[in-house]
């Protein structure tokens, strides 16, 4: 009788310590969600760069006779691109080779992939946000950029092409266009 009183308060010891470390755990995952929220309330990340994706197309830099590639002041050269359903604006992008380059890119619908085959480039475009990447092309040569993100029952036939040129020769296209006509692309 006296052996199985003791195993019973051993018992009810284990489980009163199971159940205090459980409650301890779960109090350590709603302070880590409370604190990760106010965090993120107090300070945003410095990059996220938003924009209304229902008026791309009417003002901003996302209009359509700004997309394209554009020489910069410091001759380096912004390439802007909108993804919608199905498609890429440009749909064929002309980029100068042995320069920086930007890259801004956003979405008008849903979220789409953006990828340039054999770079490093993959990047998500989501409807409300800008994405900014800057890279150099150190050859010249073509490129495939299809979306990887699943965006619709016309996603396979998403993608657009990628022309990376010698610099002169971009250069001198770039300054021979009309001066209201800054935006170069492969469009025919
Ligand atoms: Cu756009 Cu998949």
């Amino acid at each position: 009788m006296a052996m199985n009183s003791s195993s019973h308060d051993v018992a009810e010891r284990v489980e009163r310590r199971w159940a205090t470390l459980v409650i301890v755990i779960i109090l350590v995952l709603i302070g880590m969600v409370v604190y990760t929220g106010l965090q993120w309330a107090m300070m945003p990340p410095s990059r996220v760069e938003t924009v209304r994706p229902e008026t791309l197309h009417v003002s901003g830099e996302f209009i359509e006779s700004n997309l394209g590639s554009a020489v910069e002041p410091d001759g380096s050269v912004t390439v802007r691109i909108v993804a919608q359903q199905y498609s890429f604006t440009p749909q064929c992008l002309l980029i100068p080779a042995n320069t920086p380059i930007t890259f801004r890119a956003t979405s008008s619908d849903v979220v789409h992939g953006f990828l340039i085959t054999n770079t490093n480039i993959n990047s998500m475009l989501e409807p409300g946000y800008i994405a900014t990447f800057r890279t150099t092309f150190n050859q010249t040569g073509e490129h495939l950029m299809p979306c990887h993100e699943f965006c619709g029952v016309g996603h396979q036939g998403m993608w657009a092409h990628v022309k990376v040129i010698d610099r002169a020769a971009f250069m001198q296209m770039a300054e021979s266009m009309p001066a209201n006509s800054r935006r170069l692309s492969c469009v025919k």
